[in-house]
């Protein structure tokens, strides 16, 4: 071995950073605990600077553009069109006039903050539910890929995995469990609706996307972003496109997201009573190109908690899908060949899953590209 390898001090370093992970782990209390407890600046294996590939095309992000807002109350056939050209285009939009009562999303939002602000240790519902186990349908971590990402992100988050087979009211932390509840049943439907447009927009009957059962699946992503002491050293959540077929947000008016649009990063400007959707990987990939999922992240800040709801409509791990995915062959002709093979959600997932959000950008959608 040549005198200057690099490679044990690499190792020893690694070494490190796994047990002080580890040793985060067993608070049990997530990135919110260390807070909590006092820190004032990032623990040195927590947030890491992000790698150069991370920030760039460029850490600033334009105030000029915004993502389409559509009022989807409006005619039908505009709607639809709106729809179409912003999944199209942009990936990204906010609706308005969605029907979801405000007073459902405030609760829900408020129910996510009041859980991520409850104690944790012994006894408590953070320490019951701290687990990465893919099977389990509720739980609660900070940092899914903790272990596989090289940058941890200043986010805690709180998993339900609502559809298939929800869980027992029981399995939910108290303190939630009637608000999101009540919140997935409203997004469930707001996610029919968004499949019926999605479908029509791309030429297809209305129930061409729920027949084929994209929204069969729906998961709950209660997530929170404490502040963070030095922000320009950390990421709430760092840059990824979602790997489902839709997911639909609710962020409160602190802000924060951000999606890569034509090479620059575009603020998700918060808009009362509104929500944020987005085409995810696998509906890119059955759209045979047509919808666009794009990359988004999170930057952190210092100034207030920030409290988010992702719900993603995708089967996961779930065993009971058992359904191929490919691009849907009437959008398909010698003109327009497809462009990826099929997959199972499930073994889609898993792909992604064992990436990790680190920033190696649409690594999985790009590796079932034909
Ligand atoms: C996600 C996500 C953004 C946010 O959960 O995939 O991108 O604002 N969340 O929390
Ligand atoms: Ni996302």
């Amino acid at each position: 071995m040549p005198a200057s390898d690099p490679a044990p001090a690499a190792a020893a370093a690694a070494y490190d950073r796994t047990a002080e992970l580890r040793a985060l782990d067993a608070t049990l209390s997530g990135v919110r605990g260390l807070v909590a407890s006092g820190a004032t600046h990032p623990p040195p294996h927590l947030p890491q600077r992000q790698p150069p590939e991370a920030t760039a095309p460029s850490s600033a992000a334009t105030t000029t553009t915004t993502v389409p807002v559509i009022d989807i109350s409006g005619s039908r056939a505009a709607v639809v069109d709106a729809v179409r050209r912003a999944a199209a285009e942009w990936g990204f939009f906010q609706v308005t006039g969605h029907g979801v009562p405000l007073a459902a999303m405030d609760a829900a939002a408020g129910a996510a903050r009041a859980f991520h602000e409850s104690g944790g240790g012994e006894g408590s519902d953070k320490a019951r539910l701290y687990s990465r186990e893919p099977g389990r349908a509720v739980k609660y971590h900070c940092n899914f890929d903790l272990y596989q990402s090289p940058v941890a992100n200043w986010r805690d988050t709180l998993y339900l995995r609502m559809a298939p087979d929800p869980p027992p009211a029981a399995d939910l932390p108290e303190i939630c469990r009637d608000a999101l509840f009540e919140y997935a049943k409203q997004v469930k439907n707001l996610g029919n609706t968004l499949f019926e447009l999605l479908s029509e927009g791309l030429g297809l009957k209305p129930s061409y996307l729920t027949d084929i059962e994209c929204n069969q699946g729906q998961i709950i992503l209660c997530h929170y972003y404490p502040p963070c002491p030095q922000p320009e050293l950390a990421i709430g959540t760092s840059r990824h496109s979602d790997s489902g077929f839709l997911t639909i947000l609710l962020q409160d008016d602190i802000g924060g997201l951000q999606i890569l649009h034509e090479d620059r990063w575009v603020d998700v400007t918060p808009t009362p009573g509104a929500f944020i959707v987005n085409v995810a990987d696998l509906l890119q990939l059955i759209s045979n190109d047509n919808y666009k999922s794009v990359e988004h992240r999170v930057v952190a800040k210092n100034t207030e908690p920030r409290v988010s709801i992702a719900c993603f409509f995708s089967t996961h791990f779930h065993p009971i899908s058992t359904r191929m995915y490919g691009p849907i062959k009437e959008l398909l002709s010698d003109e327009n060949p497809p462009l990826y093979r099929e997959a199972l959600v499930r073994d889609y997932t898993a792909r992604y899953y064992s990436v990790g959000l680190d920033g190696k950008f649409k690594t999985t959608l790009s590796e079932f590209r034909l």
